[in-house]
């Protein structure tokens, strides 16, 4: 089977997408990883794009007016010939015309077991945050296919762990953050190994 292309997006460390760029370099993923697409100048996962050869690209939302930054994100893209698009810590939304040209094809991880702790206002610390405050006794990590809503679309795969009675948002989210660098390229080693297959809301992964 030829290798997938995929295009990783970032808005942070990008500490996710150097756990994607391991297993790559690990050859334990059929796949190629093509671009790296930040939306902040400063992002640290460019860097790490960089230091691995990896063609980098900043589109810098702040700058780019609204829908013209749409446009570029979805032309560089297909320009590039992606196959799967992979979210890992980027912080906007899609647009409705992207979420359709890539249906089905787009990865995003999330730091809580969804539907607990995600949507609107849920990102970085202030999902741990709530987790902790709520008094949960588990928590974990979601990756999941991206629709048109947030953080809603079907699981791939579902992690949990453990909450401590004096971990605070920072001790949970290391936690989490470990189960996150073996789900999300788990996630993909599944996708560019054909073995997921959408069916209404269910994810099914054959053997
Ligand atoms: C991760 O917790 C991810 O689940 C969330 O944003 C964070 C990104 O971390 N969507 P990093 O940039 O991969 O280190």
């Amino acid at each position: 089977m030829p290798p997938i292309r995929i295009a990783v997006l970032i808005s942070g460390s990008g500490s996710n997408l150097q756990a994607i760029i391991d297993k790559m370099e690990n050859c334990e993923i059929n796949g190629e990883l093509v671009v790296v697409i930040s939306n902040k100048e400063h992002a640290y996962g460019l860097e790490r794009a960089r230091i691995h050869n990896i063609e980098s690209l900043l589109i810098d939302s702040k700058t780019v007016e609204h829908d013209e930054y749409n446009r570029l994100i979805l032309n560089a893209v297909t320009e590039r010939k992606v196959e799967l698009v992979v979210l890992a810590g980027y912080l906007k939304i899609l647009d409705k015309k992207f979420i359709e040209v890539y249906k089905d094809r787009i990865i995003n991880i999330h730091p809580s077991l969804i539907p607990s702790f995600c949507g609107k206002g849920f990102y970085g610390l202030k999902v741990h945050q709530s987790a902790v405050d709520y008094g949960v006794k588990l928590s974990g990590a979601t990756v999941h296919f991206v629709d048109e809503k947030e953080d809603n679309g079907p699981i791939i795969l579902q992690k949990s762990t453990a909450l401590d009675f004096d971990d605070t948002a920072e001790s949970l989210q290391r936690k989490i953050l470990d189960i996150e660098h073996e789900l999300l390229p788990e996630a993909i080693r599944l996708f560019c190994d054909r073995k997921l297959k959408v069916i209404g809301r269910k994810v099914s992964i054959s053997k």
